[in-house]
């Protein structure tokens, strides 16, 4: 497409080259960084997902070589050539990702007569030929890749010879393995090979296509009709440096309050304020923590956003301030359809401002969500996110502590939104077609910023919809998933990609959204919810109701030990955060991350690790009581036995209803908090170790739990250090946070010690 290349320009950071056909760029961000761009369509990158200037402006040379130009950085060498091809070596000269020279074919090619028969029979069609998108990257396969990322899909966590689709979607039907795409597009891919790793980030924010090897085993390829060529080479030594490389690019999930990561309830159907605090009451009655409840569209009047149903939910607000004086927080959803009605001020405001998406005929377009006949924000018009972040307010003045934004692929009820609706990206006149897998994150960000001006405390916003790089501004979950066997298993390989994507703080519907849960159901649910990073009962009206209590006293005490057990890992949860914070690498991680050398690992769908130093194998099968659980090498621990595992090998396990088989990797430290009902019941001021024999070293975190003082150093570390010859040491290396803890009490070998803390250091003599 691009013909022969012919000279070049290197100017701040930039290689400028010109084909017979066309121009190109290769820029170096970092070392380990480099973009592929060509202006198909227009010039610039109008990136969405990538905030202010990522080039470090290091050194790189560049050198012509028999028939390609090599651009020389510390870790890479980019080889360019005629058509543009392009190829990545280490610096030792390693091939780690070459362009495919070949063209498109169809390993199975399907006949013209079997084409009739399935669209006769009404099977889709999806691809009838191999036929060149208008942008298309074409790489080679070397025979031993595994893909991983794509944001939020569903099937296997390994996605060669799968193809899947950018296109932010809401299917209310059940999520299979056979859906291309879901509420998210994050077109991010890691390719794991024996001896190369490697990511690529195609920042193409309109509809894309990637196909890892099913089209042809020798090759992969992405791919849009629209947009530029515009994608980033990611390198790294290994998977954690590329996802390092990859989230410094995109941005990284800050810092949350410490309450969101308690447990949080909700349910479509709430249609009362009285329904929620006999919820409410109920929780604290049976003794089960929880420190958030979530307002369902019912809040609304009229499904109007930013407004209050003052029929069922009393006076504004009323009900916030009096959950607050329980510990409770409140989440309320809002939706971008505003409805249309005159005597509805946000409609009446936006359409004086001009604030909401048009047809191209220039009339505001018109579609049906929740509250009927409704109109959209366009949010990639600045003046619109910062209309839409000053609605916030409303929200923050009632008391409410977390915004859900939902329903922001966009969805509409009468069809989806046509292609050349018009939409703003920035200050130019764009298309849905262009904006639309960037509209829940812009909605995201426009919200995030209002509570950021409005509330002051960091913000917590879930969203439904998002792109690359949406971490930045919010937590996100699955969308509806149903009360399905099948949805539990799927939410492992699922949140594990999301997390190799940059998206850390994700979580499923515990129970499930649609259908309908049973007590086997969600005792399992919960076992895994208990270390997912969201952690949300949620489920749709008409659904059989699934707070821990509903199905008896079994599933209740099984709901209480493991929402018991979330809140004691708090402070382990958190200092993950604090760590994704500042390296990208997920909560939720699949073993081949941190094991990628070992084969076992490369496709491994049923269990995870949550940080580094504990493994999850939930029983994800009905009627099953035992596991069958892979352990990585090294040593590792039973979490409820204490017996000890050599790994490289698989086990066992019993897992009976009450339990979820847990395995701590030898020399960990896992900080754990006191019983409490809910966030700030109680101030820590003893924490609590426990410590598994071996050598060990922990960065234990711990600030406010609310605002940005931690930025500016209000924050306190302690470096926790274990040796072989059993000693810990225990440091205060950052002291920023008044709150110094005063005890430590140890836990090892089933002992368990209290130690007076002097607010410097601590040594302990285990045995
Ligand atoms: C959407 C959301 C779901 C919510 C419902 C009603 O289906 O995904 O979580 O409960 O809308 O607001």
């Amino acid at each position: 497409m691009f013909g022969r290349r012919k000279g070049y320009e290197v100017k701040e950071g930039i290689v400028y080259l010109t084909f017979d056909k066309g121009c190109g760029q290769i820029e170096v961000l970092t070392d380990e960084i480099i973009n592929v761009f060509s202006p198909l369509e227009r010039e610039g990158h109008h990136s969405k997902a990538i905030e202010g200037d990522k080039s470090k402006h290091v050194y790189f040379e560049v050198k012509e070589g028999v028939d390609f130009l090599e651009i020389i950085t510390a870790s890479l060498v980019v080889r360019v050539y005629d058509h543009f091809h392009v190829d990545f070596y280490d610096k030792g000269g390693r091939l780690l990702c070459a362009d495919y020279r070949g063209n498109r074919e169809f390993a199975t090619p399907i006949s013209d007569k079997f084409i009739e028969f399935l669209i006769a029979e009404g099977h889709e069609v999806p691809h009838e030929s191999a036929e060149d998108y208008r942008v298309q990257v074409i790489k080679r396969m070397e025979g031993d890749e595994c893909f991983y990322g794509l944001g939020d899909k569903t099937g296997v966590l390994n996605k060669r010879h799968y193809d899947y689709e950018m296109w932010n979607s809401d299917i209310p039907q059940a999520h299979t393995d056979a859906f291309k795409a879901l509420y998210k597009s994050v077109p991010f891919l890691i390719t794991l090979r024996k001896e190369a790793v490697y990511g690529i980030f195609f920042d193409n924010p309109c509809k894309s296509y990637f196909d890892l090897g099913k089209e042809q085993d020798g090759y992969y390829l992405f791919g849009a009709d629209q947009g530029n060529l515009d994608y980033y080479f990611i390198g790294g030594t290994n998977m954690a440096e590329v996802i390092r490389n990859y989230t410094y690019l995109t941005g990284r999930t800050p810092l949350p309050q410490l309450f969101t990561l308690g447990y949080h309830q909700s349910r479509w159907g709430y249609e009362t304020s009285a329904e929620i605090r006999a919820i409410a009451d109920k929780y604290r009655a049976l003794d089960i923590p929880i420190d958030t409840i979530h307002f369902d569209i019912d809040y609304m009047d009229g499904y109007r956003v930013f407004t209050w149903n003052e029929r069922d939910f009393g006076e504004p607000g009323k009900v916030i301030r009096e959950l607050e004086k329980k510990g409770f927080k409140v989440v309320t959803i809002i939706d971008p359809g505003v409805k249309k009605d005159p005597d509805y001020d946000v409609y009446r405001e936006g359409i004086e401002q001009g604030y909401f998406v048009k047809m191209p005929e220039g009339e505001v377009y018109e579609n049906e969500v929740w509250p009927g006949e409704a109109v959209y924000p366009d949010f990639g018009n600045p003046k619109v996110r910062a209309w839409w972040a000053d609605k916030q307010k409303y929200l923050v003045e009632l008391g409410v502590r977390g915004v859900w934004t939902d329903m922001n692929e966009p969805a509409s009820f009468r069809g989806e939104l046509p292609e050349d609706i018009v939409f703003s990206d920035e200050s130019e006149a764009s298309t849905h077609a262009a904006m639309h897998n960037v509209y829940g994150h812009l909605m995201s960000r426009a919200t995030y910023e209002g509570l950021v001006r409005h509330d002051g405390r960091r913000p917590f916003v879930i969203t439904r919809a998002c792109y690359a790089g949406t971490q930045k501004y919010s937590t996100m979950w699955t969308g509806d998933n149903q009360s399905l066997w099948d949805h539990l298993r799927m939410a492992i390989p699922q949140m594990c990609n999301m997390g190799l994507s940059g998206l850390a703080f994700v979580g499923t519907d515990v129970g499930g959204f649609g259908a309908d849960a049973t007590p086997e159901l969600l005792s399992r649910w919960v076992q895994l919810g208990c270390f997912s990073p969201l952690f949300r009962n949620h489920s749709s009206k008409g659904s059989t109701r699934q707070e821990p209590w509903v199905f008896g006293e079994e599933t209740l005490r099984i709901n209480q030990k493991y929402i018991r057990l979330r809140y004691r890992l708090l402070p382990y949860l958190y200092d993950l955060f604090y760590e994704t914070g500042n390296n990208g690498l997920p909560i939720i991680r699949p073993l081949v991350l941190h094991y990628e050398k070992d084969e076992e690992c490369k496709n491994l769908n049923t269990e995870f690790l949550f940080g580094a130093q504990m493994l999850i194998a939930p029983v994800v099968e009905q009627g099953m009581n035992k596991k069958l659980v892979y352990l990585p090498e090294g040593t590792w621990y039973d979490y409820d036995t204490m017996e000890k595992h050599t790994g490289g090998q698989y086990l066992i396990k019993s897992a009976p209803i009450d339990i979820c088989p847990v395995f701590v990797k030898a020399g960990s430290i896992i900080p754990n908090y006191p019983p409490m009902h809910y966030v700030g019941e109680i101030e820590v001021d003893n924490l609590t170790l426990d410590v598994y024999p071996g050598e060990g070293h922990y960065i234990h975190y711990q600030d406010n739990g609310e605002d940005f003082a931690y930025l500016e150093g209000g924050y306190n570390a302690y470096e926790c250090s274990l040796s072989a010859d059993e000693t810990l040491i225990i440091k205060l290396i950052h002291k920023g946070y008044a709150k110094v803890y005063r005890q430590f009490t140890i836990r090892y070998k089933g002992r368990e010690q209290q130690f007076e803390f002097n607010g410097d250091s601590l040594t302990v003599w285990l045995s």
